[in-house]
């Protein structure tokens, strides 16, 4: 007999993206982290803390990188909402706006976390396939019945962006929430927060662990209308950021242009990395992400994924429907990059492009 729940025990954990056990030596492709280090004021603010504040608990709703992300999308700080990772906020997102039975939605395939938090929330999923070439299938979302929407933005695994004007129009016409998931948004052409701040329906997240490089720290936030906010926040832990994160963040989030330095170099080294791809034979889906997804010439992913581990390169492969035959890399330093390109072509007994 399980003590568990029934659809706790009956239901597959989440799948992180492996970790290389410690001590070892890997490329890392596989999580999309930025593969640059963290903005100086960062580092500067770590060595300057005064560690007496880990003595008391840390300030509720996170009031300095609050402020900082509402000043940065020039919102009042009552639309923002900061947690442990975008991750939290999706928790929170689904605690709030869906009740057990209740349905949720999202286009597939997208960020594999969706589905194991509706299954937790208890809650029923309304998996809607994106287009042949992976566009967001807008008019099939619109008309779904579900008191959530997920819509990731550029979409993982697959980097596709839509654009503003049409997250704008599927906002107006979806009956519920819609949560933009931003993790990515820094690396393709636009937020829609400007755009969506006043939407009474729509809360965008993002995140520091990719474009700032802070996967290590654990902070995300929330923009949305004051009313979703307050909700969001309604449903959180009381001290969701630690003493330490606050402070990081709000420097991360004032230095804009360290972490654009950053996101151009990766976008640059996107660009080299379609090309060469699709020299050596793979299709390319265009990304507007750190990563790109890529069909394996002759389909056997799960091979080149085994054979690169076993060179000490890690990259991300899903045995599933429309990604068996692919993989997704992501875009690491120019060396980096370079080994994984000299690797997969003397693999495939090519010269490297
Ligand atoms: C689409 C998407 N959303 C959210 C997250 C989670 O980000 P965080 O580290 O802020 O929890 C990820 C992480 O991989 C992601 O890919």
């Amino acid at each position: 007999m399980s003590y568990l729940r029934k659809h706790i025990d009956a239901m597959a954990a989440y799948t992180p993206g492996e970790q290389p056990a410690e001590g070892e030596q890997v490329i890392k492709l596989n999580t999309n982290e930025t593969p640059y280090p963290p903005s100086p004021r960062v580092l500067q603010v770590l060595r300057q803390t005064d560690w007496s504040i880990l003595r008391k608990y840390p300030d509720p709703m996170a009031g300095k990188a609050r402020r900082a992300a509402a000043r940065l999308w020039r919102v009042p700080p009552e639309q923002v909402l900061c947690g442990n990772g975008s991750d939290e906020l999706l928790t929170l997102a689904m605690r709030a706006f869906v009740g057990e039975g209740d349905r949720v939605a999202w286009p597939t395939p997208t960020y594999s976390l969706y589905a194991v938090l509706a299954e937790i929330q208890g809650a029923r999923a309304v998996e809607v396939p994106t287009e042949i070439d992976f566009a967001a299938p807008l008019d099939a979302l619109a008309e779904v019945d579900a008191r959530l929407l997920l819509l990731c933005n550029p979409n993982a695994p697959t980097g596709v962006w839509t654009p503003v004007e049409k997250v704008l129009d599927l906002a107006d016409r979806f009956a519920g929430v819609v949560v933009v998931d931003e993790a990515y948004a820094d690396f393709g052409p636009a937020s829609v927060i400007p755009a969506v701040k006043d939407r009474e329906n729509v809360v965008v997240l993002r995140t520091l662990s990719k474009s700032y490089s802070l996967a290590g720290l654990r902070f995300g936030y929330a923009v949305g209308a004051p009313d979703l906010i307050a909700g969001l926040a309604k449903c959180k832990d009381s001290y969701n950021c630690d003493a330490v994160s606050i402070e990081v963040a709000s420097a991360a989030l004032e230095d804009q242009h360290w972490m654009r330095e950053n996101v151009e170099r990766i976008r640059v080294e996107r660009t080299r990395m379609a090309d060469a791809l699709s020299a050596l034979g793979f299709g390319v889906t265009l990304s507007e992400a750190n990563f790109v997804l890529a069909a394996v010439p002759g389909g056997d992913a799960a091979g080149l994924y085994t054979r690169l581990k076993s060179r000490g390169i890690l990259i991300r492969y899903w045995n599933q429907p429309r990604l068996e035959d692919k993989v997704r890399i992501t875009i690491g330093t120019p060396e980096e990059n370079d080994a994984l390109l000299a690797a997969i072509a003397d693999l495939m007994g090519k010269e490297t492009p």
